[in-house]
């Protein structure tokens, strides 16, 4: 490592704290990377209502926050302080009520909150302030998706020339571009950056305010969370609209994929599996898979092959083509088990199937990480039929615990998974391309029918388990993108 780097990360969630899905896991993970390798790193999220100040024992930090909301004027927050947990890593927890005081995150009952311009243009505001709170000028100020990415645009405009952030540089991490933040043009006026900014090239989009296409245009460096995203999204099928500022921006775009948390995912420690187990000690996920059959009332089989998913109910999750084609999958001598919460249809569907399907369909719909490391270390297979998939962290965590992914060759799931190949027996996993239902159960077949061959599953299954994606490895690719940012804003290349 060269310098140690001052990083402010300011995100819309991070694990433990508060988590949706995969951002929350990165946002978690990756400061403790860096700051055990010696930088500087401090994250700042919301303080929801299920974050409790007591029990987490957070300590308010300085005097009532003042932010300028624009138009709306100077609104005010307490800023509380705890820390990641097993690290020294700072967290500030941005405190009002109003904005955050809900059971939720983004949604309640299938309704997104129609306030979210305001909470997450609040949010970035108050992270800036913060810095002037406690007098800390970071390097970087690394920000997260749509719901951070005024950052940028504030640094840019109205942190040009404050003594403490002009010098600052900024880092987008896409998660997810589908995901843009668009809202009524008004909010020009809540952001306070001047209408100068009203552009086709920076915050317009179809005569609408677009915080993620700002954040793209002013972000000193932007990174996508796996390679292949990071070109997909240049693309049209992939860009959601934003393919062609993403290409503007392509000389300072670049892809890192996440990394896994092992501390939390390895079977040889998982508390909250049935037994523990690894490469060596194999027969230990037998007694996990009969645990999980138990867990979901169907028949004990250990020859039958279960195949599991955890996931949020989304369409980009490709659940629409697996509800079209699960009655042909139940055709085959298999089980199947699904944990999983988001649309409301796909509750209602899948959660129906365990009537058709006696002793043969699992279901559960909410959200739950112990039934989820249950049903990773559990099941033989891990379906990830993602329609686009920027990373995805399940199928990297099912490849640890040996239980083989069967995937669609999309993003992160693309850089992770390597198709089997029945001549030279190489691979980890199963691959489909085209998003089908044919190709989907085509798949799963193959998967069902190598699961027979004992001897080729011996070779899959502990190969799969070596494969590692690290925060390590990761950290390191961030640390340089850091500082090539603030080599750059710096004026230094
Ligand atoms: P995404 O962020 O698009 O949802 P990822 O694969 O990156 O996809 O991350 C999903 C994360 O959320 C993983 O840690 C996964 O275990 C977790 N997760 C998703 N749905 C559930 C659920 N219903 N119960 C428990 N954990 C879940
Ligand atoms: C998003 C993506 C997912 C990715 C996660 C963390 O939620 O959908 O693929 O793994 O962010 O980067």
């Amino acid at each position: 490592m060269s310098e140690k780097l001052k990083i402010m990360m300011v995100a819309a969630e991070a694990a433990p704290f508060a988590k949706e899905g995969g951002l929350g896991d990165v946002a978690g993970t990756l400061p403790r990377a860096l700051s055990k390798r010696g930088h500087d790193v401090r994250v700042v999220i919301p303080r929801y209502y299920k974050i409790d100040r007591k029990e987490l024992g957070l300590k308010p930090v300085g005097g009532p926050l003042g932010v300028s909301m624009g138009i709306m004027g100077f609104l005010w927050c307490a800023v509380l302080e705890g820390r990641l947990p097993g690290s020294d890593v700072p967290v500030y927890f941005i405190d009002h009520e109003q904005f955050y005081g809900r059971d939720a995150l983004y949604h309640e009952s299938g309704q997104r909150y129609l306030d979210s311009d305001n909470r997450f243009v609040f949010l970035s505001r108050a992270g800036c302030e913060l810095c002037r709170m406690i007098d800390f000028s970071p390097d970087v100020i690394h920000v997260h998706d749509w719901h951070t990415s005024a950052i940028p645009v504030f640094l840019n405009t109205l942190y040009r020339n404050d003594p403490l952030l002009r010098d600052t540089a900024s880092l987008l991490t896409i998660h997810n571009i589908q995901h843009q933040g668009i809202f009524y043009k008004g909010l020009m006026d809540v952001l306070g950056v001047g209408w100068e900014q009203f552009t086709m090239k920076a915050l317009e989009f179809n005569d609408q305010t677009n915080l993620l296409k700002g954040g793209i245009y002013h972000a000193t460096l932007i990174n996508a969370v796996s390679p292949s995203y990071a070109k997909e999204i240049q693309t049209q099928p992939f860009g959601h609209g934003l393919d062609g500022v993403a290409r503007d921006r392509a000389a300072d775009l670049y892809g890192i994929l996440n990394g896994v948390d092992y501390d939390e995912w390895n079977p040889e420690t998982d508390p909250m599996i049935a037994c523990s187990y690894s490469g060596d000690y194999p027969s230990g996920k037998a007694l996990c898979k009969e645990e999980l059959q138990r867990i979901f009332d169907m028949s004990v089989h250990p020859d039958v092959p279960l195949i599991g998913m955890v996931t949020r109910l989304t369409n980009q999750k490709g659940i629409d083509v697996l509800a079209q084609a699960i009655h042909r999958i139940m055709d085959l001598d298999i089980q199947f088990i699904l944990l999983g919460a988001g649309d409301a249809w796909a509750h209602f569907y899948f959660g129906d199937l365990p009537n058709r399907y006696p002793g043969r369909f699992g279901c559960h719909i909410g959200y739950d990480n112990t039934l989820a490391h249950a049903i990773i270390a559990g099941s033989d297979f891990f379906l990830v039929p993602s329609r686009y998939e920027p990373c995805g962290l399940t199928q990297m965590y099912a490849l640890r615990y040996g239980t083989l992914p069967i995937v669609r060759s999309t993003g992160g799931l693309n850089d992770t998974v390597d198709n089997f190949n029945e001549t030279t027996c190489e691979g980890t996993g199963f691959v489909f391309h085209d998003m089908t239902t044919g190709a989907l159960y085509d798949t799963i077949a193959w998967a069902i029918h190598t699961y027979h061959n004992k001897t080729v599953m011996e070779t899959l299954i502990p190969r799969a388990m070596s494969r590692r994606f690290t925060w390590e490895d990761a950290s390191v690719k961030y640390e340089a993108l850091y500082e090539r940012a603030v080599s750059k804003r710096r004026g230094r290349h």
